[in-house]
């Protein structure tokens, strides 16, 4: 059936939980749930109950969910606690603004049965429109819970000692910020800077419907946290300059720190619309992040999770790669890396089939461009394929590409996850033609088609 956003990523007991919005009674949005999945991997996961319900304060939004270790909510020690957003469609279809509110839940089993807080909101609405998606963390800077959130079109930042009373300490929206539609599914994460001591913090913002190829996307900002106000240093730049890569915020309480991503494959513009019929929607790989400072710009990268090699089975290598290359290989389920020796950008990938259904990826100049017009099913919305997508190189040299392909969608990413680009594509029968080519003399290296085995344990 329906789902959208991740949401209460959270690792416990050697298992990362997937929370996720989902409308177990259709394929399309509908009252929010949140379904439930795990994996000890992140690759293979399991399928769980849902664990929660809409009630009379509304459906369940996105959120997130943390461990209280030291008990400071009282709920016991180590609980998950879920902090997430009541949406009230009545308040919302009687044409009031103050449609959300944040409430809690907890859960003593490792996530499987969960019991509401019966103080909910924890965090009430004084008439702001689209209030929602908390992002709570545990802030060593302020021994307190921190909380972002997504508010119509900028960022509150709330304090809290016990995930029920929270204190408004700061808002962000960037000075002469362009217009990228709602604010959604915030969060703010640490890191440290490639080969320095320094450390940034890493403000993800989630906007529906005016990112650069249109529709959903994911910018993100990188400043200084002092523990209540974040204050930006850069311009932002979007994450994934694909069409369907939304809403994607981290895992908590991951052991190393280390900051893990999922997105959602989809794009509000046609979520609803894409021809799959009893499940609609799929999570991006979960992807590490880390970040690069490239010139005076801090660069984030993103890297596959690694236990995502232990479900690759080689099917073809070369080390030199003469141009044109074509090879016939069922594409539905299968990982193709290259590296590339070239003078400048300038060379072209294409995946196809029998009935000359093709999804083409050029890289010239200082420009990624990807094209779904020819790609298969496109007519069920007109935004799906009207116009190429395309992505800014920021004047860099493609030195290596990594292309994970599934059913219907493939997650390009660039130079070591410094560029990442995510399509989804529903060719009437699986590509099986690959193909690289170039109008210029280039170098192709190292080419690599791997099989990915099905993560579905039977
Ligand atoms: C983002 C979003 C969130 C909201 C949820 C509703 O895709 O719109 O802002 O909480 O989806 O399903």
């Amino acid at each position: 059936m329906w789902m959208n956003d991740p949401n209460g990523l959270v690792f416990l007991n050697g298992k990362y939980h997937l929370f996720y919005q989902y409308f177990p009674d259709a394929n399309i949005w509908g009252p929010m749930h949140w379904g439930h999945a795990e994996s000890t991997d992140l690759i293979h996961w399991k399928h769980l109950p849902i664990a929660l319900y809409p009630d009379k304060l509304g459906w369940i939004f996105s959120g997130s969910a943390v461990i209280d270790k030291e008990n400071t909510a009282g709920f016991g020690k180590n609980a998950m606690v879920a902090i997430f957003t009541y949406h009230n469609d009545e308040i919302w279809k009687a044409g009031n603004k103050n449609t959300e509110s944040q409430g809690i839940a907890y859960s003593l089993d490792e996530g499987k049965t969960w019991t509401k807080f019966e103080g909910n909101p924890v965090l009430n609405n004084s008439g702001e429109q689209d209030f929602r998606d908390p992002k709570v963390f545990w802030n060593d800077l302020i021994h307190e819970w921190t909380m972002v959130l997504a508010v119509h079109d900028h960022l509150q930042i709330y304090s809290s000692p016990n995930l029920k009373n929270w204190k408004l300490e700061s808002s962000f929206k960037p000075e002469n910020d362009i217009d990228v539609g709602t604010w959604e599914c915030p969060d703010l994460i640490k890191l440290k800077v490639e080969n320095s001591k320094e450390e940034k913090w890493v403000l993800i913002q989630n906007h529906d419907r005016k990112a650069p190829n249109g529709g959903s996307g994911t910018r993100y900002f990188v400043g200084d946290f002092d523990g209540k106000v974040f204050k930006n240093s850069q311009p932002s730049i979007w994450m994934d300059s694909g069409m369907d890569f939304y809403a994607g915020v981290t895992f908590g309480n991951v052991p190393n720190e280390k900051k893990l991503m999922i997105s959602w494959m989809s794009n509000w513009f046609y979520a609803q619309k894409v021809p799959t019929e009893v499940w609609r929607s799929a999570m991006t790989l979960p992807r590490e992040l880390s970040l690069k400072k490239v010139g005076n710009q801090y660069i984030l990268k993103q890297k596959i999770a690694e236990n995502f090699n232990k479900i690759l089975t080689p099917l073809f290598s070369a080390k030199n790669v003469n141009l044109p290359f074509e090879k016939k290989v069922d594409l539905s389920q299968v990982e193709i890396r290259f590296d590339v020796k070239n003078p400048q950008n300038n060379f072209k990938i294409e995946f196809s089939n029998a009935k000359n259904e093709v999804f083409e990826i050029e890289i010239k100049g200082n420009q990624l461009t990807t094209n779904r017009s020819k790609s298969g099913l496109i007519d069920f919305d007109k935004t799906f394929a009207e116009k190429p997508q395309t992505l800014d190189l920021r004047n860099q040299k493609i030195i290596n590409v990594q292309l994970i392909l599934d059913q219907s969608s493939v997650e390009i990413l660039l130079n070591n996850g410094e560029f990442s680009f995510t399509n989804l594509y529903f060719p009437t029968e699986n590509y099986s033609i690959f193909k690289l080519n170039s109008n210029q003399k280039i170098n192709i290296k190292n080419l690599k088609i791997n099989k990915t085995n099905s993560i579905w344990k039977n």
